[in-house]
């Protein structure tokens, strides 16, 4: 069954944790959806990760809306929750809604996420007045790297952790049906999810949240430019695809591959006509 906005409310409310990753790509999609994922994210993070960016900054609508369509056709019952790319939304609130659109037009996203909370509330509710749902992202808010002077760990001062803690609030009252809050203390994290109606998706952010993301590559380790703390390894699929990738080129090289049965057969008669000519 799909996973809708109604999902994630009542897995809050039933205490049944919600289970999200990002992916970029239509086969990727179409195994994290059968792996039975409640939630795909198509991350900004692709800048990085898919498209060899430093950070998301450059990352265009252009790219988040290829994307999103391709994750969309693969996405049978998970939910498809796109990035508004950086420089898409804070420029005006006319600019979000628009952008918005695009992504659900045109990506084929079931809901968008963007990154802020008390500063872009009214951003928030705009498109959520619009009928397009909205998932928030507090925190350690990537598109704001230079701002933060780096990927650090937010909340940890006392007025650092009040920040946080107004933003989550914000985000919720202008509307939005979950929130992702990203490298915070576990404590502050777990303080936020419970004071919150809507569901907190945490990354780096401990236990107690209501549901979990990650970046696919981080967790299968096939991306080693930059490892954060929280990313847990569950497989090595990068060393898997090093080695499919050694096995191929000596196999080539030797003349192994192709071997009979990865070649089409013709008729000895055919052969025989053409090389008399
Ligand atoms: O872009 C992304 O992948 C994200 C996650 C890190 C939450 O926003």
């Amino acid at each position: 069954m799909k996973f809708t906005t109604a999902s994630f409310k009542s897995a809050k409310q039933k205490g049944n944790k919600i289970t999200m990753l990002t992916a970029y790509d239509y086969s990727t999609a179409c195994l994290e959806d059968e792996a039975g994922v409640d939630a795909i994210l198509v991350g900004d993070s692709l800048g990085m990760v898919m498209l060899g960016y430093e950070n998301t900054l450059s990352v265009t609508m252009e790219d988040m809306i290829h994307h999103s369509a391709a994750v969309a056709r693969g996405a049978k019952n998970a939910f498809v929750v796109t990035d508004m790319p950086f420089m898409s939304y804070q420029t005006s609130v006319y600019d979000a809604v628009k952008n918005a659109g695009r992504l659900i037009k045109e990506g084929y996203a079931d809901a968008v996420k963007l990154e802020g909370g008390v500063k872009f509330a009214e951003h928030i509710r705009a498109i959520v007045d619009a009928s397009i749902p909205v998932m928030g992202h507090i925190g350690m808010t990537p598109q704001s790297v230079n701002a933060f002077g780096g990927f650090k760990v937010q909340g940890k001062s006392i007025a650092d952790a009040k920040q946080v803690i107004a933003d989550a609030k914000a985000v919720q009252e202008a509307g939005a049906f979950a929130v992702v809050i990203e490298c915070v203390p576990a404590l502050l994290a777990k303080y936020i999810s419970n004071e919150l109606t809507i569901p907190v998706i945490g990354i780096g952010a401990g236990a107690g949240c209501d549901g979990q993301v990650l970046v696919y590559q981080d967790m299968l380790g096939m991306y080693s430019d930059f490892t954060p703390k929280f990313a847990k390894k569950f497989e090595d699929v990068g060393t898997s695809m090093k080695n499919g990738f050694k096995y191929y080129f000596e196999e080539v090289k030797s003349g192994r591959f192709p071997a009979a049965e990865h070649t089409f057969k013709i008729d000895d008669e055919v052969m025989e006509k053409i090389t008399e000519e």
